[in-house]
């Protein structure tokens, strides 16, 4: 499975901080927000991705990451030359994918929860046309909701509707057989002039072939994309990493864990960032090292 984060967009509702800067380059309490859905993605075992951006931006997300084999992953880049919708990614991924399956992942969606990589990890292996994971939200008419029968099977999809026949939100991670890119291609674009992910989706539900995973309320998502939510989302993770002295979606943690970087390589980038300034981030990949 190959992963695509799609981190383009124009970021009008949280203006004037994303005037000149990429949206999911801003910080979420101490890292980058790109972290956080690329954490996830490693989390589902997945060490080939795709992260997607506005051209302006591309070279900062490079600086960044790299090519990835510092995390033991392969990271290439691409353009999004305008936000022309979420299900433009698998157009613009096209080649990066070539004939395997995909995870996309929105730049701004947080995810966290117990078994997150458990759960990642069976969906990846059991996937069959397409996967979208929902989430009990007080507020269901602020997004697109998923209405499943008893299998699990997606039965309705509605987008912002005002008399919700669901709490489930269709949260910003999407698994997708190969085939969705030839769904993509044939796309038109909607009457916001994009192309929406929920009529990709919508195929696969027609096919009987769209399932729909709860991540129920022992997990917390958040969309940051504007400048309330990008506020609670901080401080979720400070007071989780306060209270516990853990650190959310360190990606150096996670390729750690996933056995991606031997410890020797952990310990390397920790002193590296802890070098000349004490960073505290730096201190606790050191500190792993020695548990
Ligand atoms: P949105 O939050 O729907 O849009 P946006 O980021 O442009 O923000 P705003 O509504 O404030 O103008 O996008 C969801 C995610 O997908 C976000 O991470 C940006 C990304 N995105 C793209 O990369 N390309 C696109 O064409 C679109 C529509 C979104």
């Amino acid at each position: 499975m190959r992963g695509i984060i799609l981190a383009g967009g124009s970021g009008t509702r949280l203006r004037p901080i994303t005037t000149v800067s990429s949206k999911q380059l801003l910080p979420v309490y101490d890292k980058p927000m790109v972290y956080y859905p690329l954490s996830v993605l490693m989390l589902a075992g997945i060490r080939e991705i795709l992260l997607i951006s506005n051209p302006e931006h591309l070279d900062t997300y490079e600086q960044l990451l790299g090519d990835g084999s510092r995390l033991g992953l392969r990271i290439e880049y691409a353009a999004q030359d305008r936000p022309r919708g979420l299900a433009d990614a698998l157009r613009v991924g096209r080649e990066f994918i070539g004939d395997e399956q995909i995870a996309l992942i929105l730049g701004d969606n947080i995810f966290y929860g117990h078994a997150l990589a458990e759960l990642l990890g069976r969906e990846r292996d059991r996937l069959e046309g397409c996967t979208l994971f929902g989430y009990p939200v007080a507020d269901p008419e602020r997004y697109g909701v998923a209405v499943t029968d008893d299998d699990g099977r997606i039965v309705e999809l509605e987008e912002k509707p005002a008399a919700p026949r669901s709490n489930l939100a269709v949260t910003g991670l999407y698994l997708y057989d190969n085939e969705a890119v030839e769904i993509a291609t044939r796309l038109r674009p909607s009457a916001r002039g994009e192309l929406e992910i929920t009529d990709l989706n919508k195929e696969f539900m027609a096919q009987g072939r769209a399932r729909l995973v709860n991540l129920g309320r022992g997990s917390a998502w958040f969309d940051t994309g504007t400048h309330e939510s990008l506020l609670d989302a901080a401080m979720f993770v400070q007071i989780l990493e306060k209270r516990q002295g853990i650190r959310l979606a360190c990606i150096e943690e996670v390729a750690y864990r996933m056995g991606f970087i031997d410890t020797e390589r952990l310990n390397l980038l920790g002193k590296e960032m802890s070098a000349s300034s004490g960073s505290g981030y730096g201190q606790y990949l050191m500190e792993l090292t020695r548990t």
